[in-house]
């Protein structure tokens, strides 16, 4: 397959694919459709073991019923409950852990990911992440006119270097709104 480098999600697909131990922790922190819980899934070949998050019922039921129909394998958790609550359900170190934010494609429930509760939710997932573990982000800026997106690119770029490094991956010759990738990886241990 010839992968597109401007679609994002094919994108973190081809970064997850290289990325992921197959016998680490991954957290789906917005299910949404069950896309990326879906590919999680299958890349970690039913060694390790998946947590997928979402605060809309549909999105929920969509989810289970993905990758019920079509993983392979059983080792997942679809949460539904706000990914502000990682803590209460993840006790262990985090391998890998995405966020597809904005809304849930083809809904009609306006519901979105905002930067507050986004940005609280990162704060632990960094945490909560493994040493050389990653997070992959990616923000949509025409839904809001990039105010989660800005909030976000001002938090990132503050973080200790020491601890963490942070790319942002952003297509530069297109005006329409264009989807941006943050990957975030942990170099040395936080606490
Ligand atoms: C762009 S969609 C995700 C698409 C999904 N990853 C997929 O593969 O289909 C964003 C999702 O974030 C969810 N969301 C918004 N706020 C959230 C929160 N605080 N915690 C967890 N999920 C949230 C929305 O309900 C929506 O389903």
């Amino acid at each position: 397959m010839s992968l597109n480098i401007y679609n994002i999600v094919q994108y973190y697909h081809f970064l997850i694919s290289e990325f992921l131990t197959e016998d680490g922790i991954a957290v789906d922190c917005t299910c949404g459709n069950g896309n990326d819980s879906l590919f999680l899934c299958n890349a970690m070949k039913g060694k390790g073991f998946l947590y997928a998050f979402d605060i809309q019922e549909e999105a929920i039921r969509k989810t289970h019923e993905l990758l019920e129909k079509s993983c392979e394998f059983n080792n997942f958790s679809v949460i539904h409950d706000s990914h502000v609550n990682v803590d209460r359900y993840i006790t262990e170190k985090v391998q890998l852990a995405v966020f597809n934010l904005g809304y849930l494609p083809e809904s009609k429930s306006g519901i979105s990911t905002n930067p507050q509760t986004t940005i609280y939710a990162l704060e632990k997932m960094l945490e909560r992440l493994k040493l050389k573990g990653y997070i992959l982000i990616a923000a949509y800026t025409g839904h809001d006119k990039g105010l989660e997106r800005n909030a976000l690119f001002g938090y990132l770029e503050k973080l200790d270097d020491r601890l963490f490094k942070v790319v942002n991956h952003r297509i530069i010759n297109i005006n329409n709104y264009p989807p941006e990738l943050f990957i975030i990886q942990k170099m040395h241990e936080t606490n």
